[in-house]
C-alpha cells in the first residue's frame, strides 16, 4: 500500500465526498451548541438539529473532519494503541437525502480504491436484522456472505446518547493479521483486541429515542458516518499504533528529546511520552476553542489533562515547565488544516505556561501534605494511606493518584487503591446523575415540541421596539394553555417579536403587551431553544388569548441603557487589546441596563495607569461618534473582515457582524447603539481577578455612568463645604494636612497623659508594701494603654529597690494586666510571668511572660481590684521564701 500522510488522507476523504455533491465544512468547535453534552464527541453533533428536523439544513450533503474530545477512557490513553482524548473524525452526512444504497458502495470505493486497502482483509458488520444492508454489501459491493457479520444492538446500533438521534449501523473492519491477535481461540470479528480493527462506522440514522426509550422514526432518513483519522492513518501506514503515525511521531520524538527517554526502551517511559503527546493536542485545541482551566465542566477536563501531562513529565524527572515548548510541533503537524492553532498560539502558550507554573506549586503543596500524612501514620505504626486521603489529594490538590501511589511506595507504604476507586466512583456517580438530569430536562420538553410546530420566530428588535404581533402560544406551568386572566404569570410566544431574548451575555428585554382587552407586563425574555423567543409575562388587566393580536412594546429607556452597555463592551474589548496585548480574549460578559461586566484572559492585575488608558480610548471612540455598521454574512467572510469571534459562535451559519468602523469588528447578535456617541460617557468601576489568568472589569455607560459620576461629585462638594475650600484641586492637600495635624495632636495628647501619669510615680512608689525583700506596688487605671503603663512602671521602678509592680487598666468589657520586676527582685527569685499566670485567672484571662516583664488580658474588669489585692499574698507564696 502506498504511504499516505494523515494530512493527505484527510484531504482525500473530504475531496472524495465533495466530488459526490457534499459541502465541505470546516471543523465545528469542540464546544457544542447542544447544552446536553460537554464536548463535540462525534462528527454528527453539530448537525443534530438537522437530523431531528428542528432546523432546515443549508445543504443536504455535508462532509467534515471534525475535532472531537472523548474523556471517558482517559486512564487508557497511552496504555493502548488506540485511545485518545483528542481525535479527528472524518465523516459524511446526508440530511434526508441519500441512504444505505449510496453510502455503502461509496465507503467501499473509498477504502479500497482511493486508500488502497486490500479488499480481502475487509469485513462488514451489520445490525442483526438489517437485510437491506446485507443485500447491498453482498449484491452491490460483492462481499462474500461469510464476510458480512450480523451483530447485536451493542455493536451495531449507534446513538449519540440515551436520548436523541440513533439508528442501526454497519462497520467496516480491517483484519490487521495474526500478529495483532490476542491469541485467544475465539478471536474473530468483534473481538476487542487489535486484530480486527473497526475503521469506519456508517450509521443509518432513522430514529429519535425519546425519554421513555421509544424509538420514534425521524421525519427523514439520514446518514452519519465516522472514521477516526488517526486509526485510518495507522492502517495505511502499516504501523502498530496510532502513536506511530506521522500525526504523532514528531510529537513523540520531541517528548523523548525533552525527557531524555528512548522510545521503546521501557513501558513506563513510552506511556509517558504518549500521554504527553496526546494530551498536548487536546489542550491546544481546547484552549483555541476558548476553553480555560477551571474547577468545573470543560475547564476542569482541560485542567486534568494538563496536570496529567505535567505529572507524566515529572515521572521522567522533568521538573521545569515544558509543555508549551512542544506547541510549535502541534502547529507543524496540524496547523495547516486547523488555522485556529497558529492563529491563537500566543493565548494557548500563555494559558499553558500559567497553568503549568501554578500546578508546579500545587505539586509541592501536595507533596508536603502527603509527607506529613505519612509521618503521622508512621508514628501510629500504620502502613496504609487511606483512599479518602488519596482522593482528597487528587480532588483538592489536583494530585494524580499515580504520583501519590509512587510516593507511598518509595516510603514503603501502600495505598488503599480500592478505597480511592470507591471515593472516585462516588464522585462519578454524582456527576452521572447530574448530567442525566440535565439531559432529561433539556430534551423533549414543551419548548422543543413548540419549536417543531412553530418553527423560527421572527425577531424584529434590531430595527423596531414596537410591533403588532400575534400570540402563537401561551405556556403556564409547563403546559400550553389558550387563555390567561388578570394576575396570571405565564410565558407567551409571539409570531414576530421586538423583545431581545437573553443571549450572548445581554439580558432579556422587558416591556408591555397590550390591546383593547389586555394589559400585560413583560418581565423578561428568554430563548430556551434557538427557534423560540419566550416572553415571561404577568397579566395586569383583562384577558390574553392565544391567537389575539397585541401591541408588543419594549421598555425603550431600558433598552437604550442596554444598547449603550453592549456597544461599550465592544469598545472596551478592543481597547484592552490595544493596551494589554492580543492575548486578551473575551471569556464571558454580562450586559445589563445598569452596568457591564467583561471577563478576559490576562495574567496580572491591570494597573491603574493601564485602566486609565483603556478608559480614555473608549471615551475617545465615544467622542468620535462613529455610526455603527451591522451586516449578515457567512463565517468565512466575517473572518476575512477580521471579526473577533467567540468560541460559542457557530460555524457554517449566517453570522452577524457588528463594527465600529476603524476600530472594532465582532461577531455579535446583540442590540447596539446607532453611533458610538450614543454611549455618552464610559467609566471603569472596578478591576479584579476571578480565577487563574482571568480578570474582570465592571464598567458603566450612559445614564448610570452619569449618575455615579454625579454622586461622586456630590460627595466631593460636601467634603469641600465641610472643609471650607472652593477649589476641588486643593482637596487632597487639605485632607493630607488635616491628617498630619491630627496625628500631631494625638501625639501631644499622649505626651500630656504620660506627663500626668508620671506625676503619680512618686506617690505610687511611696505606697509600696514590703513582702520579704520585695517592694510591691499595685495600681488600677482606666483606659490607659500598655505602652503608657510600662513607662509609668519604669518610673516607679527607678525609685525603689526590689520593685514588684503590677498595674491593671480597665476598659468596657476587658482588663489588661502588666507585671514588672527590677533586677534585684528578679535575682531574688521573682518571676513576672509566673505571677501574671497566677492572678490572670482571677480576671477571667490568661497570660505570661519573662521574669522581668509579663502581661495578660481578661474579660472581667470588675475583678481587677480583687486581682491586685491578691498580689502581695501571691508574691509571698511564690517567691518570698527564697528571698
Ligand atoms: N456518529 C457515529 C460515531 O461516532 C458515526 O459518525 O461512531
Amino acid at each position: 500500500m502506498q504511504f499516505r500522510s494523515g494530512n493527505e488522507l484527510r484531504e482525500s476523504f473530504l475531496g472524495f465526498f465533495e466530488e459526490r455533491g457534499h459541502r465541505r465544512f470546516p471543523s465545528f468547535s469542540l464546544v457544542p451548541e447542544d447544552p446536553s453534552i460537554m464536548f463535540t464527541i462525534a462528527g454528527m453533533v453539530p448537525f443534530k438539529p438537522y437530523f431531528l428536523g428542528l432546523k432546515v439544513p443549508p445543504v443536504k450533503r455535508a462532509t467534515t473532519s471534525q475535532k472531537c474530545i472523548r474523556t471517558n477512557d482517559i486512564e487508557n490513553v497511552g496504555r493502548t494503541a488506540r485511545h485518545h482524548t483528542f481525535f479527528e473524525m472524518l465523516g459524511n452526512f446526508s440530511f434526508g437525502d441519500y441512504f444505505k444504497k449510496e453510502v455503502i458502495p461509496w465507503a467501499w470505493e473509498f477504502v479500497t480504491e482511493r486508500v488502497g486497502l486490500d479488499p480481502d482483509r475487509l469485513t462488514a458488520t451489520i445490525y442483526r436484522d438489517d437485510d437491506e444492508a446485507f443485500e447491498i454489501w453482498h449484491r452491490v459491493v460483492g462481499l462474500p456472505e461469510d464476510r458480512i457479520v450480523r451483530m447485536g444492538e451493542e455493536d451495531n446500533f449507534w446513538a449519540v446518547g440515551p436520548v436523541g438521534p440513533c439508528g442501526p449501523c454497519s462497520e467496516i473492519i480491517y483484519d490487521q493479521g495474526p500478529s495483532f491477535s490476542c491469541g485467544k481461540p475465539d478471536c474473530k470479528v468483534g473481538c476487542s483486541c487489535d486484530r480486527y480493527l473497526e475503521i469506519w462506522n456508517l450509521v443509518f440514522m432513522q430514529f429519535n429515542r425519546d425519554e421513555a426509550g421509544n424509538l420514534v422514526p425521524l421525519p427523514k432518513q439520514n446518514i452519519d458516518t465516522g472514521m477516526g483519522l488517526e486509526r485510518l492513518a495507522s492502517v495505511v501506514q502499516g504501523v502498530r499504533t496510532d502513536f506511530d503515525t506521522d500525526l504523532f511521531v514528531p510529537l513523540i520524538r520531541q517528548a523523548c528529546a525533552i525527557t531524555g527517554h528512548t522510545y521503546g526502551s521501557n513501558a513506563k517511559g513510552d506511556m509517558a511520552v504518549r500521554v504527553i503527546s496526546d494530551h498536548l493536542r487536546a489542550i491546544s485545541f481546547m484552549i483555541a476553542d476558548g476553553i480555560l482551566p477551571s474547577n468545573e465542566g470543560r475547564g476542569y477536563v482541560l485542567r486534568r489533562l494538563l496536570r496529567r501531562a505535567v505529572r507524566w513529565g515529572r515521572l521522567l524527572d522533568i521538573e521545569r515547565p515544558f509543555l508549551s515548548s512542544m506547541l510549535p510541533t502541534v502547529i507543524e503537524v496540524m496547523g495547516d488544516h486547523y488555522r485556529e492553532i497558529p492563529e491563537r498560539q500566543n493565548a494557548i502558550r500563555q494559558v499553558i505556561d500559567f497553568e503549568e507554573a501554578k500546578f508546579g506549586k500545587t505539586l509541592q503543596q501536595g507533596t508536603a501534605l502527603i509527607e506529613s500524612e505519612l509521618r503521622r501514620l508512621a508514628d501510629r505504626g500504620e502502613k496504609v494511606l487511606s483512599g479518602d486521603v488519596a482522593f482528597e489529594l487528587y480532588d483538592t490538590y489536583g494530585f494524580p493518584i499515580e504520583l501519590t501511589e509512587e510516593i507511598c511506595e518509595d516510603a514503603s507504604f501502600t495505598l488503599d487503591r480500592k478505597g480511592f476507586e470507591l471515593a472516585m466512583e462516588d464522585q462519578r456517580e454524582r456527576a452521572r446523575s447530574s448530567s442525566k438530569m440535565t439531559a432529561a430536562s433539556l430534551s423533549g420538553n414543551v419548548y422543543t415540541e413548540l419549536a417543531k410546530s412553530i418553527g423560527q420566530v421572527a425577531f424584529v428588535g434590531y430595527s423596531e421596539t414596537r410591533s403588532q404581533s400575534r400570540v402563537l402560544a401561551i405556556i403556564q406551568n409547563g403546559d400550553a394553555v389558550d387563555e390567561l386572566q388578570a394576575g396570571d404569570e405565564a410565558e407567551a410566544i409571539l409570531d414576530r417579536t421586538p423583545f431581545y431574548a437573553e443571549k450572548g451575555g445581554q439580558v432579556g428585554d422587558t416591556g408591555t403587551l397590550s390591546s383593547e382587552i389586555v394589559k400585560a407586563k413583560v418581565l423578561d425574555t428568554v430563548s430556551p431553544v434557538a427557534e423560540l423567543v419566550v416572553l415571561r409575562i404577568r397579566v395586569e388587566e383583562g384577558l390574553l388569548r392565544k391567537g389575539d393580536t397585541v401591541l408588543a412594546a419594549v421598555d425603550e429607556e431600558r433598552r437604550w441603557d442596554i444598547r449603550r452597555h453592549h456597544t461599550a463592551t465592544h469598545l472596551l474589548h478592543e481597547a484592552l487589546i490595544h493596551v494589554l496585548g492580543d492575548h486578551v480574549r473575551q471569556a464571558g460578559s454580562l450586559v445589563n441596563p445598569d452596568a457591564l461586566r467583561f471577563d478576559f484572559t490576562h495574567f496580572s492585575p491591570v494597573t491603574r495607569e493601564e485602566l486609565a488608558r483603556v478608559e480614555k480610548i473608549v471615551n475617545d471612540q465615544v467622542l468620535r461618534n462613529v455610526p455603527l455598521e451591522t451586516l449578515e454574512t457567512d463565517l468565512e467572510k466575517a473572518k476575512e473582515m477580521g471579526a473577533k469571534a467567540l468560541f460559542s459562535e457557530k460555524y457554517g451559519h449566517r453570522v452577524r457582524v457588528v463594527s465600529v468602523p476603524g476600530f472594532s469588528t465582532e461577531l455579535c447578535g446583540g442590540t447596539h447603539c446607532n453611533s458610538t456617541g450614543d454611549i455618552g460617557l464610559f467609566r471603569i468601576v472596578r478591576e479584579e481577578g476571578i480565577g487563574s489568568g482571568l480578570r474582570r472589569i465592571t464598567a458603566q455607560a450612559g445614564r448610570p455612568a452619569y449618575l455615579a459620576q454625579k454622586a461622586d461629585h456630590e460627595v466631593v462638594d460636601r467634603l469641600k463645604e465641610s472643609l471650607g475650600i472652593h477649589e476641588t484641586e486643593h482637596l487632597p492637600e487639605r485632607v493630607r494636612s488635616l491628617l498630619d495635624e491630627l496625628s500631631a495632636a494625638r501625639r501631644e495628647a499622649a505626651d500630656a497623659k504620660l506627663g500626668a501619669l508620671l506625676c503619680r510615680a512618686s506617690d505610687l512608689a511611696a505606697s509600696a508594701r514590703q513582702v520579704g525583700n520585695f517592694s510591691i506596688v499595685t495600681g488600677r487605671f482606666e483606659g490607659v494603654g500598655m505602652d503608657l503603663l510600662r513607662q509609668l512602671a519604669d518610673a516607679v521602678k527607678n525609685r525603689l529597690s526590689g520593685a514588684v509592680i503590677v498595674f491593671a487598666s480597665v476598659e468596657e468589657g476587658k482588663v489588661s494586666l502588666m507585671a514588672m520586676g527590677d533586677e534585684t527582685a528578679v535575682s531574688n527569685g521573682f518571676h513576672a510571668g509566673r505571677l501574671i499566670g497566677s492572678i490572670a485567672p482571677l480576671v477571667g484571662g490568661s497570660g505570661g511572660g519573662r521574669p522581668n516583664l509579663a502581661q495578660a488580658g481578661g474579660k472581667l474588669p470588675q475583678k481587677a481590684a480583687e486581682a491586685l489585692d491578691a498580689v502581695p499574698n501571691v508574691v509571698g507564696k511564690l517567691f518570698a521564701s527564697r528571698s
